[in-house]
């Protein structure tokens, strides 16, 4: 049986997208700029997706959505966006972020702060969240933009947006959240959380890969990260990927109707905690930031003894495919960064991993993984010299 429970990394394109894409490849390919019928056929099905997009997040009409490559052109286009406004055109010189974002996000502030601009990095509490009053603390009069992630790539952690939102609305600064996690997952509502911009990527909610979104509340004034001609406006250059943003309306969709939240928010949080729960039943083994307030998809645990990175070779090899956190750094083998912010001692941190599970998941699934998953303890505790001198009481029952 083949698994997979890396959600987080990318996800499967709904075949209901797929079919939604497919005419724009062959048949309606024009280039929606132009002014004939090839091109002009293009516009009914991408002002429905914009619909579908506006309606996703609740944004208001007045508001903007543009369309970019994916999440982490988003993320730089507001970053870079801002600096360029608030930064160098501006009188400010201070970003805020957390230490647990995106590399997307943290390297581009890594960017900025090779440019001069002064970047704080804030830590998150036990439980692997950032709380608001923090950023409320750090906050001064030359601080440009807040950025801080809805949720957490590799504990699915929630973090308090409305709270942070409301704080930077009373001070002044602009606000942005890397949504990526959290669409199809949650309900993410622009409005409630007061942000001033949103990024998201259509791959990680059954949507195609390569194609990704910037929402922009109405008034706030970003500098584009590409020039050229003047698609989405001026305010993201290049012919537009019609199949690709045809396929990411249809997926935020499928993904953000109140009857798809609360199957994310029931069935699909059912099969992650018996997973979870099967393997809590071991003994050493632990949530990492604990189970409260989190996408009901995720689930990152800690196995003492057992390195991630051998585990996903086992797992791998029955057919179930994991990770040990975020895919962009599982190629090195560093300790987990992010485990490592959370203060998990450095032997816990190699021993990370993450599932994530997605509504085309099913229960006759998550009892084969299960199996697979014991079975795989059990052997790597066995080989494990680490795990073989520790305490009896850390052994009992295996
Ligand atoms: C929280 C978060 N932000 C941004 C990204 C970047 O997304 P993309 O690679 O689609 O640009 C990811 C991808 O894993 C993510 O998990």
């Amino acid at each position: 049986m083949e698994v997979y429970l890396d959600n987080n990394a990318t996800t499967m394109v709904d075949p209901k997208v797929f079919e939604q894409m497919k005419p724009f490849f062959c048949e309606t390919y024009g280039n929606p700029n132009s002014l004939h019928r090839f091109g002009a056929g293009t516009h009914p099905k991408m002002m429905e997706a914009l619909d579908y997009l506006y309606s996703g997040i609740n944004a208001d009409d007045e508001d903007d959505i543009i369309i970019t490559s994916n999440a982490t052109e988003s993320i730089n286009t507001v970053i870079k966006g801002v600096w360029v406004d608030e930064i160098l055109n501006g009188n400010k010189n201070h970003i805020i972020t957390s230490e647990v974002e995106h590399p997307a996000v943290t390297a581009a502030c890594k960017f900025l702060e090779s440019q001069g601009v002064s970047v704080t990095y804030l830590p998150v509490n036990e439980a692997g969240v950032l709380e608001a009053q923090t950023v409320k603390q750090f906050i001064k009069e030359d601080t440009a933009l807040v950025s801080i992630m809805w949720a957490n790539n590799e504990t699915g952690k929630l973090f308090p947006i409305e709270e942070i939102g409301q704080i930077c609305k009373e001070a002044g600064v602009l606000f942005h959240s890397d949504a990526t996690q959290a669409i199809g997952k949650v309900e993410v509502d622009v409005q409630k959380a007061n942000v001033d911009f949103i990024s998201f990527s259509a791959h990680k909610f059954h949507g195609p890969k390569g194609v990704g979104g910037t929402y922009m509340r109405n008034g706030v004034k970003l500098t584009p990260l590409l020039h050229g001609g003047e698609q989405m406006g001026g305010k993201r250059a290049g012919t537009v990927d019609v199949a690709s943003m045809v396929g990411m309306g249809y997926a935020m969709h499928l993904a953000t109707t109140p009857m798809a939240l609360a199957y994310e928010d029931n069935h699909v949080r059912k099969l992650r905690d018996k997973l979870e729960d099967a393997i809590l039943e071991l003994p050493e083994t632990v949530v990492i930031g604990g189970k409260e307030n989190r996408t009901p998809n995720t689930t990152l645990i800690s196995i003492r003894g057992v390195e991630g990175e051998s585990m996903l070779w086992d797992l791998n090899q029955k057919g179930i495919g994991a990770s040990t956190g975020s895919a962009c750094a599982s190629e090195d083998l560093e300790a987990n960064p992010v485990m490592n912010a959370f203060g998990s001692d450095s032997e816990l941190a190699h021993t990370g991993v993450r599932f994530s599970l997605s509504r085309f998941n099913t229960e006759e699934q998550i009892d084969y993984a299960i199996e697979v998953i014991v079975n795989a303890v059990k052997r790597l505790r066995n080989l494990s010299s680490s795990y073989a001198y520790a305490p009896e009481t850390h052994k009992s029952g295996l």
